[in-house]
């Protein structure tokens, strides 16, 4: 039995995965007082003129505030002028920009990571909304700065009709049954499909710590690209037993069976379904992202040692393991990564959100060049064990 969490308002992790995720909204107050002092709304307007962010400025019309428009990335400091009483700008993925926000996951870490998607940051003035709508992922809104006041209504599904003629995928009516205002360090947890309406009620930063799921669409894609790179999938099948002739325009029973047979018997191949799923998951949100690394050899490493660093993984990278036969089976970013096994329970260490001291203990050739070749793939970095404070 697992421990109350301050996060989930005292109740226990097992308890919010049946009562609460999927289904119903949870409301705790106080929730995430760690994150109040993070940012403040200048620092995410900066960060929203970065380049490679990925941030939309979203304004309501003066005259007629059921008027939208929404500009998207790159923003510049023009974007920002005459602007409408009503706004709101959204940043996508600030915690690949703050290793504070990043580590505010590890307090969701009741959910597995490869269910995350992004930590989005919203600010807005007093007023200021992204409208009324549904997402179709899970969401912790995490209130960091100012006030919001968060409408919850009805479930929705991807049948909802929306406004039509509007840039942003808005719901005309919501059903109204909570209705709260959320102060700094209060936390909202919505399912997907409900309908919600976050309007600031002052200088307002809201975080977002959404959770994405694959549909299934997107594994087939991935599914099918992982079996057009086999040549050998490119010979023709042999023909099925011919002993009778059928009218030449139909294909029967017998032969559509076989046709599909020999692709369901690849179908089977958990190698190569495996594989496309992890590389699937494993896919960086934002790849341009993923810094680019400076070149560090085994050598470097080994002075690095002497200095006291400390290992673990790059934010805006994925690394995701799985158990095949009970071997340690790894993905980064996409791609199947090849390790020595010495390496392996420490790189697990890695996946799982730990911090690894670059010790004694991975002195050895086949580490060290392990630890190298994730170092130049930013998979993984390189921290100094006493920051500067
Ligand atoms: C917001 O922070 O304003 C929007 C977040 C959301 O509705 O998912
Ligand atoms: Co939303």
């Amino acid at each position: 039995m697992s421990q109350p969490l301050d996060i989930l308002g005292g109740i226990t992790a097992e308890q919010f995965l049946a009562e609460y995720w999927q289904k119903k909204p949870l409301l705790v107050r106080n929730a995430l007082p760690e994150i109040v002092s993070l940012l403040e709304p200048n620092d995410v307007m900066e960060l929203a003129l970065e380049e490679n962010i990925s941030a939309r400025l979203i304004k309501q019309k003066d005259k007629d505030p059921n008027q939208w428009a929404v500009k998207s990335s790159p923003l510049i400091k023009g974007d920002f002028q005459k602007m409408p009483k009503l706004w709101t700008l959204l940043v996508q993925a600030v915690d690949h920009y703050s290793f504070d926000l990043a580590e505010m996951w590890k307090k969701f870490s009741f959910i597995p990571q490869w269910r995350r998607d992004d930590i989005m940051v919203s600010y807005a003035q007093k007023g200021g909304s992204v409208g009324k709508h549904f997402d179709f992922y899970d969401v912790f809104l995490v209130q960091g700065y100012g006030h919001r006041r968060w409408q919850l209504g009805q479930m929705c599904d991807a049948d909802t009709d929306y406004v039509a003629g509007q840039p942003l995928k808005l719901l005309p009516e919501i059903e109204v049954n909570f209705d709260e205002i959320l102060a700094p360090g209060d936390l909202l947890y919505v399912p997907p499909g409900l309908a919600h309406y976050g309007v600031a009620e002052d200088d307002c930063l809201t975080y977002s710590f959404g959770f994405r799921m694959p549909n299934v669409t997107e594994m087939m894609d991935r599914i099918s690209d992982k079996f057009s790179d086999n040549q050998l999938l490119k010979n023709p099948l042999t023909d099925v037993l011919r002993n009778q002739q059928n009218a030449i325009g139909q294909i029967t029973q017998h032969e559509l069976d076989y046709l599909k047979e020999k692709l369901l018997a690849q179908l089977q191949n958990s190698t190569v379904l495996d594989d496309a799923i992890m590389s699937l998951m494993s896919e960086p949100k934002y790849p341009d992202n993923v810094p680019e690394a400076e070149e560090v050899g085994t050598g470097d490493l080994e002075e690095a040692l002497e200095q006291g660093y400390l290992l673990m993984l790059e934010p805006a990278s994925r690394l995701l393991y799985t158990y095949e036969d009970g071997e340690l089976l790894f993905w980064a970013n996409g791609e199947g990564v090849g390790i020595s096994e010495q390496f392996a329970p420490v790189l697990k260490q890695l996946a799982d959100g730990e911090v690894v001291a670059l010790n004694e203990a991975l002195f050895d050739q086949d580490i060290l060049e392990d630890i190298a070749q994730l170092l130049n793939d930013s998979v993984i970095m390189l921290m100094p064990s006493e920051t500067d404070e």
